[in-house]
């Protein structure tokens, strides 16, 4: 059995029911306070409740036989954790440490992390390699950098193995599964939210960075991508293999206008925008170098092209123009 903490969000959701099409039993826990029950597949025994909540961990750990923690659950907004850093390390740092110390006591010893590319902070070279000097330009990056310092001692001290996987953008959706957060704070969904007229425009948080149409480059990868690599590293893990902290990107960039222009095509909506001053601590470009994950995990992302993870996302919230029923 697997533990996914923050089963119910965007990416774990995806992960969950990926790991369950591949024979993997899972087992879930989250909150709810930013995601859905009814994301949770079905199959899955639901845990609501912290991750701090050592009771909760000693519980399931009793009900279940845990053998790896894929680990998602934690707060991700930029900008909410500049206003409100003590939110941050209260949530995902010192909860997550308490995490890591019930699934050790509990006998658990690979871990499969969510990080960040926002754990590098402004770049010095790009693609951005796993080697890159690690300075985030935010408290979220902080944090989600702390937990990875975390994990390596815990590895030194304790044997608790861990693959640390440092996510660009993601976006897209499967079938059921898709991205609904409110507030949202990314591109895409907000994109395609203002071709379906759920909201009046998109802002463009800034046009003056050094790259070609003023607007800043990401990098973005299918949330499909993402759970397969959860799956490799899992898997990698259970063959003995040393702690690793890996890149999951496309390896190329595009900026918010090539975003929007590509949802038009996509879409054949019109899509206004409107260009707002720019948002502290956000890079110009964040592009990955992803060599790393094809040789060490022998991943191999299906969606390359931005239309193709556009239009996966259009085709669900044209299914599902509510999003989820449930908060
Ligand atoms: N979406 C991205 O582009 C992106 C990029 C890099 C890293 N990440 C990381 O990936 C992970 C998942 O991101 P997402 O976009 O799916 O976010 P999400 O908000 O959709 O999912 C996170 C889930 O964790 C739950 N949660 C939060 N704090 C919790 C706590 N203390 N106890 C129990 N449950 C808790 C929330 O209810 C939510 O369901 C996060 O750790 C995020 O930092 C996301």
């Amino acid at each position: 059995m697997v533990l996914v903490t923050g089963g119910a969000g965007y990416i774990g959701s995806v992960t969950a029911e990926l790991l369950l099409a591949g024979g993997v039993q899972v087992v879930v826990l989250d909150n709810l306070s930013r995601g859905h029950r009814e994301a949770v597949p079905p199959e899955a025994p639901f845990y609501r409740g912290n991750i701090g909540d050592r009771q909760v961990i000693e519980r399931i750990a009793s009900e279940h036989e845990i053998e790896a923690c894929i680990h998602f659950a934690a707060f991700a907004y930029v900008g909410e954790s500049v206003a409100d850093p003590a939110r941050y390390f209260e949530n995902n740092g010192r909860q997550g440490i308490a995490l890591l110390g019930a699934l050790l006591d509990a006998g658990v010893r690979r871990i499969v992390f969510s990080s960040t590319c926002a754990t590098y902070g402004e770049p010095l070279k790009i693609p951005i390699p796993e080697t890159h000097p690690q300075q985030p330009a935010n408290p979220y990056g902080w944090s989600k950098l702390l937990m990875e310092r975390v994990l390596e001692s815990y590895d030194q001290a304790y044997g608790m193995k861990f693959v640390a996987l440092r996510y660009f953008n993601a976006a897209g959706a499967t079938g059921r599964l898709g991205e609904w957060h409110d507030p949202e704070t990314h591109l895409v969904p907000n994109v395609l939210s203002a071709a379906q007229g759920r909201i009046p425009s998109v802002a463009v948080f800034g046009n003056n960075y050094p790259t070609p149409d003023g607007t800043p480059i990401r990098d973005y990868i299918h949330v499909a991508d993402l759970a397969s690599a959860h799956m490799l590293a899992l898997q990698y893990l259970r063959a003995g293999g040393a702690s690793e902290a890996v890149n999951l990107g496309n390896g190329k960039g595009y900026s918010v206008l090539e975003v929007i222009e590509t949802a038009r095509r996509v879409t054949g909506r019109t899509i206004p925008l409107n260009i707002e001053p720019p948002r502290p601590g956000d890079p110009s470009r964040l592009v990955a170098n992803a060599e790393k994950a094809r040789h060490v995990l022998g991943w191999e992302p299906k969606y390359r092209q931005l239309e193709d993870i556009i239009r996966s996302d259009w085709e669900w919230r044209e299914k599902h123009p509510r999003g989820y029923s449930s908060p």
